[in-house]
C-alpha cells in the first residue's frame, strides 16, 4: 500500500484571494502548499490596467507570511475598454500572465465584464501575437438559457467563434463543469486548456439541492449531474495534458453565503490537497495527481515545474477546520463529505 508520495510543488492556476482583511486571512491558507497561483482580477473595482496589477501584487505580497516563497502570478480583468497597448506593456514587464474574460453578468463581481465581443477583437488580436494566455469563464448570461446548460451553450455561441476568429490565441477554459467542455477541450490541440476545481471533483447538483439548500456548495459555475461529474474526474485523473488545477477557492464570509441572495464561490484553499489525493487514489491514479497539480499547468503556461517538492503522506483522518476566521468574518472551508486520509508532511 502506498502510504506517502512526493510531487513537485503544486500551483493553483485559478484563485482569488480578495483584498484587505480577507486577504491577509486567505493568502496564508494557499501559500502554505502551493509555489504559484493565476490571481483572479475580479476585485471591486476590477484589476483593469497594468499598474492596478502591479499595486495589487503589492498588497498580495505584503500579505504573505514571512519568509513565503509565494509567487502571484497576476491577471488583467478584460472590459471593452482595455488598451491593448497597456495590456502588451504589462506582459512584456512580466507583470501580468494571462488575462480574463468575464461575460458581463456572468458570476461575482463580472459587471465590468465583456457583453459585446466584437469591441474586445483587437485586444485578442493583440494576445495572440504576444502569446499572452485569455483565461476564460465559459458561461453564457442569457436568460433564457438554462443555468445548467450555459456552459455548453458558451461553447458553442462564444468561445469557438473567438478561437476561429483568432488564430493563435491561446486560451484557458476556467473550472469546466461539464462532459462538453471535457470534450471541447481535450480536442482542441496544444492552445486549448483547461482547468478543473476541487469541489466539482467532489459534488454533483444533488449536494447542492437535495435535502435542503446547502449554499456552501453553491459556486459558478454551478455543479451539474453526476455524469458530469464522473467526466471532470477522469479527464482529471488521466494524466492528460489538458486538464490541469485551478481550485477557483473563492471565499465569501457566511454572512455573504446565508442570504436570500447568497454568492457564489467554495474555499478549498486549506484543505484542497488531502482532497484531491484521496480523490485521485478512489480512481487509482495516485501517481499521475503530479500532473494534474504540478506539471500541465506550467506546461501551458511556458513556466518551468517547480524545483521544489512536498510531501503527502496516508495515515488516520485528517480534521480541517470547518471554517477560517478573517477580519470581515468567518469563512466556512469545503466540506467534502467523505474523511480525507492524506495531509501534506512536508
Ligand atoms: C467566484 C468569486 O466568488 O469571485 N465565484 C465562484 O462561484 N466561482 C467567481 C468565479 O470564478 O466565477
Ligand atoms: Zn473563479
Amino acid at each position: 500500500m502506498t502510504d506517502t508520495i512526493t510531487i513537485r510543488t503544486p500551483d493553483d492556476w485559478h484563485l482569488h484571494l480578495r483584498d484587505g482583511a480577507m486577504l491577509r486571512a486567505v493568502a496564508p491558507e494557499t501559500a502554505r502548499h502551493f509555489a504559484r497561483a493565476i490571481i483572479m482580477p475580479n476585485l471591486v473595482p476590477p484589476v483593469v490596467t497594468g499598474a492596478d496589477a502591479a499595486a495589487y501584487r503589492d498588497r498580495i505580497l505584503a500579505a504573505l507570511p514571512e519568509g513565503s516563497g509565494f509567487t502571484p502570478l497576476m491577471t488583467l480583468y478584460l472590459t471593452e475598454d482595455t488598451d491593448p497597448a497597456d495590456l502588451a506593456q504589462a506582459h512584456a514587464d512580466g507583470l501580468i500572465t494571462a488575462v480574463k474574460l468575464y461575460p458581463a453578468g456572468a458570476t461575482t463581481n463580472s459587471a465590468s465584464g465583456v457583453t459585446n465581443f466584437d469591441k474586445v477583437r483587437p485586444v485578442l488580436e493583440t494576445m495572440a501575437d504576444i502569446g499572452c494566455p485569455l483565461c476564460v469563464h465559459g458561461e453564457v448570461v442569457d436568460s433564457d438559457i438554462d443555468i445548467f446548460d450555459r456552459e455548453a451553450v458558451f461553447i458553442e455561441r462564444v468561445l469557438d467563434p473567438i478561437r476561429r476568429a483568432t488564430p493563435g490565441l491561446r486560451v484557458v477554459m476556467e473550472h469546466i463543469t461539464t462532459i462538453q467542455g471535457v470534450e471541447y477541450a481535450s480536442e482542441g490541440g496544444p492552445e486549448l486548456g483547461a482547468t478543473i476545481t476541487t469541489h466539482h471533483l467532489v459534488i454533483n447538483r444533488n449536494h447542492i439541492l437535495a435535502g435542503g439548500i446547502k449554499p456552501h456548495y453553491y459556486c459558478l459555475p454551478v455543479a451539474k449531474r453526476e455524469e458530469h461529474r464522473l467526466a471532470l474526474r477522469r479527464a482529471a485523473t488521466s494524466g492528460d495534458p489538458t486538464f490541469f488545477l485551478g481550485t477557483d477557492s473563492a471565499p465569501h464570509t457566511d454572512a455573504n453565503k446565508l442570504l436570500p441572495c447568497g454568492c457564489a464561490g467554495c474555499f478549498t484553499a486549506t484543505n484542497t490537497l488531502s482532497i484531491l489525493a484521496e480523490v485521485f487514489e478512489q480512481d487509482g491514479a495516485l501517481d499521475r495527481l503530479e500532473s494534474f497539480t504540478s506539471l500541465n499547468g506550467p506546461k501551458f503556461y511556458r513556466l518551468p515545474p517547480n524545483d521544489s517538492t512536498i510531501t503527502l503522506t496516508k495515515g488516520d483522518p485528517v480534521s480541517y477546520p470547518d471554517h477560517i476566521d478573517t477580519g470581515d468574518g468567518p469563512v466556512t472551508v469545503f466540506d467534502p463529505l467523505m474523511p480525507l486520509h492524506w495531509q501534506v508532511s512536508t
